[in-house]
Protein backbone atom coordinates (compact mmCIF):
# COMPACT_ATOMS: atom_id res chain seq x y z
CA UNK A 1 0.00 0.00 0.00
CA UNK A 2 0.91 3.63 -1.42
CA UNK A 3 -0.20 6.51 0.71
CA UNK A 4 0.36 10.25 0.68
CA UNK A 5 -0.77 12.07 3.74
CA UNK A 6 -1.55 15.69 3.15
CA UNK A 7 -2.00 18.64 5.31
CA UNK A 8 -0.27 21.56 6.80
CA UNK A 9 2.35 21.85 9.85
CA UNK A 10 0.84 20.73 13.02
CA UNK A 11 -2.04 18.69 10.91
CA UNK A 12 -0.71 14.99 12.84
CA UNK A 13 0.81 14.12 9.55
CA UNK A 14 3.56 12.33 11.37
CA UNK A 15 1.38 11.13 14.85
CA UNK A 16 -0.81 9.16 12.25
CA UNK A 17 1.88 7.75 10.08
CA UNK A 18 3.93 6.08 13.15
CA UNK A 19 0.48 4.68 13.65
CA UNK A 20 -0.15 3.16 10.23
CA UNK A 21 3.18 2.24 9.62
CA UNK A 22 3.08 -0.49 12.42
CA UNK A 23 -0.66 -1.30 11.87
CA UNK A 24 0.11 -1.86 7.91
CA UNK A 25 3.53 -2.73 8.29
CA UNK A 26 4.84 -0.27 5.97
CA UNK A 27 7.33 2.43 6.06
CA UNK A 28 6.92 6.05 7.24
CA UNK A 29 8.57 8.46 5.25
CA UNK A 30 8.81 12.03 6.50
CA UNK A 31 11.24 14.30 4.63
CA UNK A 32 10.86 16.78 7.13
CA UNK A 33 13.04 14.19 9.14
CA UNK A 34 15.30 13.31 6.66
CA UNK A 35 16.39 16.98 6.16
CA UNK A 36 16.73 16.90 10.24
CA UNK A 37 19.44 13.88 10.15
CA UNK A 38 21.29 15.56 7.12
CA UNK A 39 21.47 19.60 9.61
CA UNK A 40 22.27 17.01 12.49
CA UNK A 41 25.20 15.00 10.39
CA UNK A 42 26.59 18.07 8.96
CA UNK A 43 26.06 17.22 5.00
CA UNK A 44 26.21 19.11 2.29
CA UNK A 45 22.42 18.70 2.00
CA UNK A 46 21.79 19.30 5.58
CA UNK A 47 24.05 22.80 4.86
CA UNK A 48 22.15 23.79 2.42
CA UNK A 49 18.52 23.17 4.48
CA UNK A 50 19.20 24.43 7.52
CA UNK A 51 18.65 28.17 6.89
CA UNK A 52 15.72 27.10 4.70
CA UNK A 53 14.13 25.15 7.23
CA UNK A 54 14.64 27.89 9.77
CA UNK A 55 12.71 30.94 7.70
CA UNK A 56 9.72 28.18 7.57
CA UNK A 57 10.29 27.86 4.25
CA UNK A 58 10.42 25.01 1.55
CA UNK A 59 13.87 23.75 0.55
CA UNK A 60 14.42 23.21 -3.25
CA UNK A 61 12.33 20.28 -5.10
CA UNK A 62 15.53 18.89 -6.80
CA UNK A 63 17.16 18.14 -3.47
CA UNK A 64 13.93 16.57 -1.89
CA UNK A 65 12.61 14.59 -4.85
CA UNK A 66 16.53 13.11 -5.11
CA UNK A 67 16.34 12.56 -1.76
CA UNK A 68 13.01 10.69 -1.97
CA UNK A 69 14.09 8.38 -5.18
CA UNK A 70 16.84 6.91 -3.53
CA UNK A 71 14.27 6.31 -0.55
CA UNK A 72 11.70 4.57 -1.67
CA UNK A 73 14.41 2.07 -3.22
CA UNK A 74 15.15 1.12 0.54
CA UNK A 75 13.76 -2.44 1.44
CA UNK A 76 11.73 -1.48 4.26
CA UNK A 77 9.28 0.30 1.29
CA UNK A 78 8.83 -3.25 -0.17
CA UNK A 79 5.26 -3.67 1.33
CA UNK A 80 4.47 0.36 0.66
CA UNK A 81 5.16 3.62 2.27
CA UNK A 82 3.76 6.07 3.63
CA UNK A 83 4.96 9.76 2.78
CA UNK A 84 4.83 12.30 5.20
CA UNK A 85 5.49 16.18 4.28
CA UNK A 86 5.87 15.04 0.29
CA UNK A 87 5.05 15.65 -2.20
CA UNK A 88 4.73 19.75 -1.07
CA UNK A 89 4.88 21.31 -4.36
CA UNK A 90 3.09 20.70 -7.95
CA UNK A 91 6.51 19.81 -9.08
CA UNK A 92 7.67 17.30 -6.49
CA UNK A 93 3.83 16.16 -7.04
CA UNK A 94 4.70 15.57 -10.77
CA UNK A 95 8.20 14.33 -10.61
CA UNK A 96 6.48 11.60 -7.78
CA UNK A 97 4.02 10.60 -10.76
CA UNK A 98 7.30 10.14 -13.17
CA UNK A 99 8.79 8.09 -10.56
CA UNK A 100 5.91 5.62 -9.59
CA UNK A 101 5.49 5.40 -13.44
CA UNK A 102 8.89 4.10 -14.35
CA UNK A 103 9.00 1.39 -11.51
CA UNK A 104 5.67 0.29 -12.27
CA UNK A 105 3.93 1.20 -9.15
CA UNK A 106 0.61 2.47 -8.08
CA UNK A 107 -0.50 5.22 -5.59
CA UNK A 108 -3.66 3.63 -3.53
CA UNK A 109 -4.58 6.46 -0.95
CA UNK A 110 -3.86 10.27 -0.66
CA UNK A 111 -6.15 11.54 2.89
CA UNK A 112 -5.76 15.00 3.50
CA UNK A 113 -5.74 16.34 7.41
CA UNK A 114 -8.04 19.07 7.75
CA UNK A 115 -7.58 21.53 10.91
CA UNK A 116 -8.33 25.12 11.02
CA UNK A 117 -5.08 27.24 11.00
CA UNK A 118 -5.97 28.33 14.82
CA UNK A 119 -5.00 25.04 16.02
CA UNK A 120 -2.07 24.45 14.98
CA UNK A 121 0.47 27.15 16.16
CA UNK A 122 -0.98 25.67 19.60
CA UNK A 123 -0.49 21.90 18.62
CA UNK A 124 2.79 23.19 17.17
CA UNK A 125 4.12 25.23 20.03
CA UNK A 126 3.20 22.63 22.30
CA UNK A 127 5.11 19.48 20.57
CA UNK A 128 8.19 17.92 21.88
CA UNK A 129 9.82 14.86 21.34
CA UNK A 130 11.94 12.07 22.76
CA UNK A 131 15.54 13.13 22.10
CA UNK A 132 16.32 9.55 22.63
CA UNK A 133 13.56 7.41 20.87
CA UNK A 134 11.61 9.89 19.22
CA UNK A 135 8.25 9.18 20.79
CA UNK A 136 6.43 12.78 20.66
CA UNK A 137 4.44 14.37 22.73
CA UNK A 138 2.27 17.48 23.36
CA UNK A 139 2.26 20.04 26.21
CA UNK A 140 -1.49 19.03 26.65
CA UNK A 141 -2.76 16.29 24.03
CA UNK A 142 0.03 13.76 25.13
CA UNK A 143 2.07 14.22 27.88
CA UNK A 144 4.26 11.50 29.08
CA UNK A 145 2.63 9.33 31.65
CA UNK A 146 5.56 9.75 34.36
CA UNK A 147 6.18 14.00 33.87
CA UNK A 148 9.90 14.03 32.53
CA UNK A 149 9.79 10.32 31.75
CA UNK A 150 9.36 8.88 28.07
CA UNK A 151 6.77 6.01 27.85
CA UNK A 152 8.47 4.71 24.97
CA UNK A 153 12.05 3.78 26.30
CA UNK A 154 12.72 5.84 30.32
CA UNK A 155 14.65 8.52 28.82
CA UNK A 156 14.43 12.08 30.61
CA UNK A 157 15.83 13.62 27.62
CA UNK A 158 13.74 15.84 25.63
CA UNK A 159 14.14 18.15 22.25
CA UNK A 160 11.92 21.08 20.46
CA UNK A 161 12.01 21.70 17.18
CA UNK A 162 13.94 24.91 15.73
CA UNK A 163 11.28 25.89 13.38
CA UNK A 164 8.30 25.36 16.20
CA UNK A 165 8.50 29.44 17.26
CA UNK A 166 5.44 31.12 16.48
CA UNK A 167 6.95 33.65 13.63
CA UNK A 168 8.78 30.50 11.90
CA UNK A 169 5.03 28.51 12.40
CA UNK A 170 3.52 31.52 10.36
CA UNK A 171 6.03 31.28 7.50
CA UNK A 172 5.40 27.56 7.41
CA UNK A 173 1.52 27.69 7.22
CA UNK A 174 1.81 30.58 4.08
CA UNK A 175 3.88 28.24 2.62
CA UNK A 176 1.29 25.69 2.82
CA UNK A 177 -1.56 27.96 1.53
CA UNK A 178 1.01 29.11 -1.08
CA UNK A 179 2.89 25.80 -2.50
CA UNK A 180 1.42 22.71 -0.86
CA UNK A 181 -2.88 23.70 -0.93
CA UNK A 182 -2.85 23.54 -5.35
CA UNK A 183 -1.76 19.29 -4.31
CA UNK A 184 -5.72 19.05 -3.50
CA UNK A 185 -6.82 19.76 -6.79
CA UNK A 186 -3.83 18.16 -8.40
CA UNK A 187 -4.80 14.78 -6.39
CA UNK A 188 -9.01 15.64 -7.13
CA UNK A 189 -8.77 15.54 -10.41
CA UNK A 190 -7.13 12.34 -10.65
CA UNK A 191 -9.63 10.76 -8.15
CA UNK A 192 -7.38 10.05 -5.57
CA UNK A 193 -8.24 12.82 -2.98
CA UNK A 194 -9.86 11.61 0.44
CA UNK A 195 -10.65 13.63 3.23
CA UNK A 196 -10.60 12.74 7.24
CA UNK A 197 -11.16 15.41 10.52
CA UNK A 198 -7.63 16.01 11.69
CA UNK A 199 -9.53 18.59 14.24
CA UNK A 200 -10.97 15.16 15.92
CA UNK A 201 -9.15 13.40 18.94
CA UNK A 202 -6.15 11.47 17.77
CA UNK A 203 -7.59 7.94 18.72
CA UNK A 204 -11.22 9.65 16.20
CA UNK A 205 -8.69 10.27 13.39
CA UNK A 206 -6.85 6.99 13.62
CA UNK A 207 -10.21 5.77 13.25
CA UNK A 208 -10.97 7.70 10.23
CA UNK A 209 -8.00 6.43 8.59
CA UNK A 210 -8.31 2.98 8.94
CA UNK A 211 -11.69 3.33 7.58
CA UNK A 212 -10.72 4.44 4.29
CA UNK A 213 -7.49 1.86 4.22
CA UNK A 214 -9.19 -1.02 5.19
CA UNK A 215 -7.92 -4.16 7.51
CA UNK A 216 -4.35 -4.73 7.73
CA UNK A 217 -2.59 -7.88 5.81
CA UNK A 218 -2.76 -10.75 7.38
CA UNK A 219 0.38 -12.69 8.34
CA UNK A 220 1.37 -15.32 6.38
P1 LIG B 1 8.06 18.61 8.34
O1 LIG B 1 8.91 17.97 9.33
O2 LIG B 1 7.42 17.80 7.28
O3 LIG B 1 7.00 19.47 9.13
P2 LIG B 1 5.49 19.89 8.80
O4 LIG B 1 4.86 19.43 7.55
O5 LIG B 1 5.53 21.35 9.01
O6 LIG B 1 4.69 19.06 9.74
P3 LIG B 1 4.92 18.85 11.24
O7 LIG B 1 5.92 17.76 11.47
O8 LIG B 1 5.19 20.17 11.90
O9 LIG B 1 3.48 18.42 11.69
P4 LIG B 1 2.67 17.08 11.57
O10 LIG B 1 1.55 17.26 10.61
O11 LIG B 1 3.57 15.89 11.36
O12 LIG B 1 2.04 17.05 13.01
P5 LIG B 1 2.39 16.16 14.28
O13 LIG B 1 1.92 14.75 14.08
O14 LIG B 1 3.82 16.35 14.70
O15 LIG B 1 8.88 19.77 7.56
C1 LIG B 1 9.72 20.67 8.24
C2 LIG B 1 10.44 21.54 7.22
O16 LIG B 1 11.27 20.72 6.36
C3 LIG B 1 9.55 22.33 6.24
O17 LIG B 1 9.12 23.55 6.80
C4 LIG B 1 10.50 22.51 5.05
O18 LIG B 1 11.43 23.54 5.27
C5 LIG B 1 11.27 21.20 5.02
N1 LIG B 1 10.63 20.18 4.16
C6 LIG B 1 10.13 18.98 4.56
N2 LIG B 1 9.63 18.30 3.52
C7 LIG B 1 9.81 19.09 2.43
C8 LIG B 1 9.46 18.95 1.07
N3 LIG B 1 8.80 17.85 0.62
N4 LIG B 1 9.78 19.96 0.23
C9 LIG B 1 10.44 21.05 0.66
N5 LIG B 1 10.78 21.26 1.95
C10 LIG B 1 10.47 20.28 2.83
O19 LIG B 1 1.41 16.85 15.34
C11 LIG B 1 1.70 18.14 15.86
C12 LIG B 1 1.38 18.17 17.35
O20 LIG B 1 -0.03 18.07 17.52
C13 LIG B 1 1.99 17.00 18.14
O21 LIG B 1 2.44 17.48 19.38
C14 LIG B 1 0.84 16.02 18.33
O22 LIG B 1 0.96 15.33 19.55
C15 LIG B 1 -0.38 16.94 18.31
N6 LIG B 1 -1.52 16.30 17.65
C16 LIG B 1 -1.50 15.50 16.54
N7 LIG B 1 -2.75 15.12 16.21
C17 LIG B 1 -3.57 15.70 17.14
C18 LIG B 1 -5.00 15.67 17.34
N8 LIG B 1 -5.81 14.99 16.54
N9 LIG B 1 -5.49 16.39 18.38
C19 LIG B 1 -4.65 17.10 19.22
N10 LIG B 1 -3.30 17.14 19.08
C20 LIG B 1 -2.77 16.45 18.04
Amino acid sequence: MRLILLGPPGAGKGTQAKRLEERYGIAQISTGDMLRAEVKSGSPIGLEAKAIMERGDLVPDAIITAMLALRVQKPDCVNGFILDGFPRTVPQAEALDTMLRQQRMDLDHVIELKVDDAALVERIAGRFTCAKCGEGYHDSFKKPAKAGVCDACGSTDFVRRADDKAETVAARLEAYHRQTAPLLPFYGAQGKLKQVDGMAEMDEVTRQLQAILGPPPTKA
